[in-house]
């Protein structure tokens, strides 16, 4: 069964009303949007796996700890993109994939336009990254698709879901687990989260 996490921390709280806002602007939405996906992603990453090592200090040896856990980041082209920029802050050496979806407008069923993940995926540990899951068919078809690479783990990053998703997330993909900043009340008759912040990658990238 996955596990849903939903991040409760003031900041991100603050944050995303902002997010919501529909007065707010593409340069405070992009700043917000990196605050909350940075404190996110340090939830998803708070208990991965370390090796333990000795760093020589200016006054001697200490116990230190090196990441161990072999990470790629998917985001989901476009709206995914707005959170790998937070997640390359913390993880610069992670590999990183791309899948491209879009949803049709009058079905909100998503077509997949573009796709490139790294070759060896096998025993890596992949996030992938869309703020949004509303009816869930494109974080649904993108672990579909991860999931042929034979990945040891798949964690999926979101802001914003609707129940719909989260539901169809848990019957397709058991075994993949969520990080959420907020779940919010339905969809629309438009398949948009209601009560949403509306149409993130619009909003995020000023279209
Ligand atoms: C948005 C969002 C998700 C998808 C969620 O992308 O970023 O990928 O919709 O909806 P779903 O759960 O019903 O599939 P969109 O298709 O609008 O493309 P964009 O990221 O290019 O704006
Ligand atoms: N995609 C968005 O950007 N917003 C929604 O509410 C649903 C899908």
């Amino acid at each position: 069964m996955s596990k849903i996490k939903l991040i409760d921390h003031s900041l991100v709280k603050h944050s995303l009303s902002v997010l919501r806002d529909k007065t707010t602007k593409t340069e405070m939405f992009r700043r917000h949007t990196a605050t909350v996906s940075q404190i996110i992603i340090v939830e998803v990453l708070k208990d991965i796996a370390t090796k333990e090592i000795t760093v020589e200090t200016p006054l001697g040896n200490s116990k230190g700890h090196k990441v161990q856990e072999k990470i790629v980041v998917v985001p989901v082209l476009r709206a995914g993109l707005s959170m790998l920029f937070s997640t390359r802050d913390f993880l610069p050496w992670a590999s990183v994939g791309f899948i491209g979806l879009e949803r049709d407008e009058n079905t909100a069923i998503a077509r997949e336009y573009y796709q490139k993940l790294p070759q060896n995926i096998k025993n890596k540990y992949v996030l992938i990254l869309d703020p949004m899951l509303a009816t869930g068919g494109s974080l649904v078809d993108t672990i579909t698709a991860v999931k042929q690479k034979q990945p040891k783990n798949i964690s999926a990053v979101c802001i914003v879901g609707a129940p719909e998703g989260i539901e169809r997330l848990k019957k397709n993909h058991p075994d993949v687990d969520l990080y959420i900043a907020a779940i919010d009340s339905h969809l629309d008759e438009n398949k948009f989260i209601v009560p949403g912040l509306g149409d993130f990658g619009d909003r995020y990238f000023g279209t």
